[in-house]
């Protein structure tokens, strides 16, 4: 949609422009357009978009954290939403949207590992994620490419993947048959009104797209747009993720039959499997700004714990190597709905969970969109947080004594 459609005059007007073409700002306008608002899309093609790179795994279970409870469980929604939000997708689109269901395999190198892992279960039995126990040989009885070292792991049979790139092609082309137009450009500056009130977003081309409301969802650009009142949007801060994807010679199926998550002397790696027979691998995390440069370094990390733990890795064909830019927010939860400008809405600071994210993202900013208001369960993520807006309330989870405490 984005790379086809262009301005027809230099003035279009939208219920609401969103400025992003990515899985986030595509998730909004689709809904929004579902939701029977008219959309308009601003995107440019950003070096290290976060969607383009994404591995797609659907993973709460294998990726929760002590400290994060209160996100996993929005991510917990958000997951068990796919398989609908996909249907959706699909029949809206044409297109299929690369979901596979088959789970996902957290496994261990050494013994250290498996403790941690141990420890993650007890925080994920507390959030009620359900996963197996299991040893050594039965993670090889499901995966016979692991080594043999491996000590054992845990089977999260509802944490699932999706391909990013599919699912970013199918949002474009449902977004366009509910309505929606892409526009491929810069966005200038924001414009508000006399009274403070956002009112649309000006282009490189010098054209005007004026809206009723202006979504923010451009990744971590988005504090960068200029015209933003000072302390709307707080920094975002790049998180580099380096990744390869490899091909079995042959086009045959990929090395491993479902997403393997794995442990290697701490070091965290996963191997995410394709429909084309690839296999995606990943990622670091490197906090050092803007940084879209690949490394030998960062491809051996990636590699050398890959083959700690499948080493038939070595044998693959290199089909890619690929740099993305997650974008963290200051407490690495993301900022949704409403600002303290009137109008202005963001949908941004997804971190490491943007495509896990996305339905439940964009389902609450269509809501915020057409009420005013995000629904209860995306409260606690309210932008207006960012500029010291009131708190959520205990269904939000940001109070004392809320409900967050439920999910220590
Ligand atoms: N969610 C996977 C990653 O950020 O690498």
């Amino acid at each position: 949609m984005c790379a086809a459609t262009d301005l027809s005059s230099s003035q279009r007007t939208a219920d609401v422009v969103v400025v992003g073409g990515g899985l986030i700002g595509l998730a909004t306008a689709w809904r929004a357009a579902r939701a029977g608002l008219s959309v308009t899309v601003v995107a440019e093609p950003v070096e290290g978009s976060a969607s383009t790179v994404a591995a797609g795994m659907l993973t709460p279970a294998t990726e929760a954290s002590f400290g994060e409870e209160a996100l996993m469980r929005f991510a917990v929604l958000s997951r068990d939403r796919y398989p609908s939000f996909v249907a959706e997708l699909e029949e809206d689109s044409g297109l299929a949207a690369g979901y596979r269901a088959e789970g996902t395999l957290q496994v261990a190198f050494d013994s250290d590992d498996m403790a941690r892992l141990g420890h993650l279960g007890e925080l994920r039995e507390r959030l009620g994620l359900s996963t197996e126990r299991l040893t050594g040989r039965e993670c090889r009885r499901l995966e016979p490419m692991l080594a043999p070292s491996v000590r054992g792991g845990y089977l999260a049979s509802d944490d699932h993947s999706v391909d990013p790139r599919a699912l970013l092609e199918a949002m474009r082309a449902a977004a366009e048959r509910r309505g929606a137009v892409g526009v491929r450009d810069r966005v200038r500056r924001l414009v508000l009104d006399g009274g403070g009130r956002a009112r649309g977003v000006v282009l490189d081309s010098g054209n005007e797209v004026s809206a009723g409301q202006v979504v923010l969802a451009a990744g971590v650009a988005t504090p960068a747009i200029a015209g933003i009142p000072e302390g709307v949007v707080p920094p975002l801060r790049p998180v580099k993720g380096q990744l390869l994807r490899l091909r079995t010679p042959g086009g045959e199926d990929p090395i491993v039959a479902r997403t393997v998550r794995g442990l290697v002397k701490g070091s965290p790696v996963y191997l995410v499997p394709r429909g084309s027979g690839e296999v995606v691998l990943g990622a670091t995390q490197e906090e050092q700004g803007f940084d879209t440069r690949l490394t030998a370094g960062g491809l051996w990390q990636v590699l050398r714990d890959a083959h700690e733990l499948v080493p038939g890795v070595s044998e693959l064909e290199v089909a890619e190597t690929c740099v993305g830019l997650r974008p963290g927010s200051p407490d690495n939860e993301p900022l949704l709905g409403p600002t303290a400008v009137p109008g202005l809405h963001l949908a941004a600071g997804h971190f490491r969970h943007g495509v896990l994210l996305a339905p439940a993202t964009g389902d609450a900013m269509a809501e915020a969109l057409t009420t005013g208001a995000l629904p209860d369960y995306a409260r606690r993520f309210a932008a207006v947080r960012a500029a010291g807006g009131p708190p959520a309330t205990a269904d939000g989870g940001r109070t004392e004594g809320g409900e967050q405490d439920q999910w220590m």
